[in-house]
């Protein structure tokens, strides 16, 4: 079969070890996919940027990212490179025009996820994002397909690596959060600016992707009610550990009868809920469905490699759809619920 052509959006953390996986396991992949994966051309914001020894030719780099989703020869997109403008337009047009897309972007798919989907429904074409939420945990898939036959009742996660590895070092040691924090930074953990991770940001978009498939409607970032955890303190922590509970912060996304309620806030668990020993910076999801019952999913939800092993599983399931002429699960939209705010009864 002829190549499965590929252009590349972003060769950070996460793009170059997508780069490193295709020609290491070019191999595995070629059998797995039933044709060869070539990746055609990267896009990046800056030539010339340090990205280590990476197996691909210079001339494939460019900083015309829309004319390489424009090339014909392309036929899948994939996005790691962030940001809301202008990759937003870069992927409706690539999905407008039957190009399959993989991206990580969950503020993208958080602020505008609807534009996303609705151009591929023009198209025709796969829009996967499993590395937008939980990095390698196998998550949104199973929400968009494995559990269609099922009705999802609630989903409570942790999320957001980052301030998982605060709380639980405040657990630990009974420090601070501003000394759990300076640890965090200290440790790669933490970006420069923590900000979009402990005012729960983060966490609130990939909540609104969660509650959107799992709910089958369209819940975004702003509907999401956020707390981050600045303001928990280290006598909180020893108050809870003292009930026989634990801080985290938590996303929850319920649904009764016609509303959805959406929240992020760090809350009290008991240390017997299967939340309360994931440590360090994992992420997990605990998923209550009707029939299924209590599932969890459990696993690394950030770092280049894990985030990787997502773009690329999402990767052979969209080539393979093109050589079969057949299309992934379109998003399912149907359910009319409301958002129902914070504090209403
Ligand atoms: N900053 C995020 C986290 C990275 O700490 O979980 C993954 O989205």
């Amino acid at each position: 079969a002829r190549a499965v052509r590929v252009a590349l959006l972003g060769c950070g953390t996460v793009g170059s070890e997508v780069v490193r996986l295709l020609h290491e396991q070019a191999e595995d992949l070629t059998a797995r996919v039933g044709a060869p994966l070539e990746l055609v051309g990267i896009a990046v914001r800056r030539l010339g940027r340090d990205r280590g020894p990476l197996p691909v030719p210079a001339h494939l780099f460019t900083t015309d990212a829309l004319g390489l989703i424009k090339r014909d020869d392309v036929d899948v997109v994939i996005e790691v490179i962030g940001g809301i403008e202008p990759v937003r337009g870069w992927l409706v047009e690539a999905l407008r025009s039957g190009k399959s897309v993989v991206t990580a972007n969950k503020a993208l798919l958080a602020e505008d996820g609807g534009a996303l989907h609705d151009a591929a429904a023009e198209g025709g074409a796969d829009l996967y994002f499993e590395a937008a939420v939980a990095g390698a945990i196998p998550l949104l898939r199973p929400l968009r397909e494995s559990l269609h036959g099922d009705r999802i009742t609630r989903v409570t996660g942790i999320v957001n690596g980052t301030t998982n590895f605060i709380l639980s070092s405040m657990d630990a040691s009974g420090a601070g959060f501003a000394e759990a924090l300076e640890e965090a930074t200290a440790l790669g953990y933490a970006e420069a600016d923590p900000t979009a991770d402990v005012e729960g940001f983060d966490a609130a978009a990939k909540a609104a992707i969660l509650a959107s498939l799992a709910f089958h409607t369209r819940v975004r970032a702003e509907d999401v009610y956020r707390e981050g955890i600045t303001e928990v303190t280290a006598a909180d922590v020893a108050s809870a550990k003292a009930m026989g509970a634990t801080i985290k912060l938590l996303c929850l996304a319920q649904r009764d009868n016609d509303a959805v309620s959406v929240r992020v806030h760090p809350a009290m668990i008991p240390r017997s809920h299967p939340l309360a020993g994931v440590g360090d910076a994992f992420n997990a999801v605990f998923v209550e469905a009707e029939a299924a019952g209590q599932l969890m999913f459990y696993g690394r939800g950030a770092g280049g490699a894990p985030t990787a092993s997502a773009v690329l599983g999402d990767l052979v399931a969209v080539a393979r759809h093109r050589l079969t002429g057949s299309r992934s699960a379109p998003e399912s939209v149907y359910a009319d619920l409301r958002i129902r705010p914070m504090g209403e009864a």
